[in-house]
């Protein structure tokens, strides 16, 4: 079958050959419909989230059933299935405690770019190729069950890919960020996640939501969603300090970002970091600002895939939550160096790609 393999950080990447192996115990393999392209996806491109290249990227997933393996029982051959871009272990403490998105086995494997039992099922001319949550650009790709969440019948949009990750992360972000009723919410960075944050904090009762980027393009997506627009690059510090929401979910995965966030926050309020800046970059927060201000600073990594993406695609299946408005256009497999140029540059919100 057909990858998109990524040989080293910012080079070349070349659609080649790839060998898949059959799905081992609780895994199933998908023929994949669609994948979307995560800013995480760039990050890996570039070496700043470090997997071991070569590798194959794309974690959200929309594809069909065509193999399943050992023990499979909760899905079947011919069901279409999204993919979140954790696959929980269910076994480790924080998966028994409900915290499946913390899974310690998940993430002891997911950097080092292997499956939840250390190893992948791809192998180029017979070496094990490494993965980024799924191997998702790619025709075929083997994932474990406890990542994946069937797709009702009424769902035929290929955008629903982006539940996996961008629609996750969101629903995860406004879940710690609770109780919204009533409360002015600032969204900071409105790309693939943020106009996923909006939407969520829009059906969990946000009275206001500001919208926070550097980009007018995407600050306009943010607007046709009613929120009001700020660009921070034209609008002063202190302007925007001025806006106090009582909760912040910070998007931009930038610590000059976190900084506003922590800054910009109501007394007694709450931020909730939701972006991932380069893993040894630091954050310079005062701490008898924090203390005075009695503020809350929590950190929201996705969601728990087994509870929240079905309850997701509900607010989908009735048109409450729209995947279709984060995707800005399509490519193909061999298009991924330009759609990830487009990311990078700020062309679009979500690319899907259509192997
Ligand atoms: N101030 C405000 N907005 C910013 C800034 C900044 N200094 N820098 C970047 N942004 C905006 C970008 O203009 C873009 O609209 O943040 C947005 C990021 O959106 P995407 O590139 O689509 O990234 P996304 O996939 O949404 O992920 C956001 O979460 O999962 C992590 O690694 C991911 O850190 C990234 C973050
Ligand atoms: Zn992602
Ligand atoms: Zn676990």
């Amino acid at each position: 079958m057909k990858a998109a393999v990524i040989r080293n950080y910012n080079g070349e990447i070349s659609v080649q050959d790839v060998e898949v192996e059959r799905p081992r115990r609780g895994e199933v393999m998908l023929k994949i419909i669609a994948t979307g392209l995560c800013h995480s996806d760039l990050s890996a491109y570039e070496g700043k989230i470090p997997v071991p290249t070569p590798f194959v990227a794309g974690h959200e997933i929309f594809g069909e059933i065509v193999d399943i393996g050992e023990g499979v029982t909760n899905f079947s051959v011919g069901d279409r299935v999204i993919m979140a871009f954790i696959k929980p272990c269910g076994k480790c403490e924080y998966c028994v405690k409900g915290q499946e998105n913390l899974c310690e086995n998940y993430g002891k494997n997911v950097l080092r770019g292997k499956m939840l039992d250390g190893t992948t099922r791809l192998r180029l001319r017979g070496a094990e190729l490494n993965i980024l949550g799924g191997g998702g650009f790619s025709e075929y790709a083997v994932i474990e069950e406890t990542g994946l969440a069937k797709v009702p019948n009424e769902i035929s949009d290929e955008s629903i890919a982006v539940l996996g990750c961008a629609g996750l992360t969101g629903y995860g972000a406004v879940n710690n960020a609770m109780p919204i009723f009533g409360k002015r919410v600032m969204v900071i960075g409105v790309g693939g996640v943020g106009m996923s944050v909006i939407q969520w904090a829009k059906i969990a009762g946000a009275r206001e939501i500001i919208a926070v980027d550097i980009s007018d393009e995407k600050l306009k997506n943010a607007r046709e969603l009613g929120a009001k627009i700020i660009n921070s690059n034209i609008t002063s510090k202190e302007q925007v300090e001025n806006e106090s929401p009582d909760v912040v979910i910070e998007v931009a995965g930038t610590t000059k970002t976190e900084e506003m966030a922590v800054n910009v926050v109501k007394k007694g309020g709450k931020v909730v970091f939701v972006g991932l800046p380069n893993v040894n970059e630091a954050v310079r927060i005062y701490g008898a600002s924090v203390v005075r201000k009695g503020i809350t600073i929590t950190g929201s990594y996705g969601g728990r895939p087994r509870i929240d993406l079905p309850a997701m695609m509900e607010y989908v299946k009735k048109g409450i939550f729209r995947p279709d408005l984060l995707v800005s256009k399509r490519y193909s497999l061999e298009e991924l160096p330009r759609a990830l140029r487009d990311l990078a540059e700020g062309r679009i919100v979500r690319g899907l790609i259509n192997p």
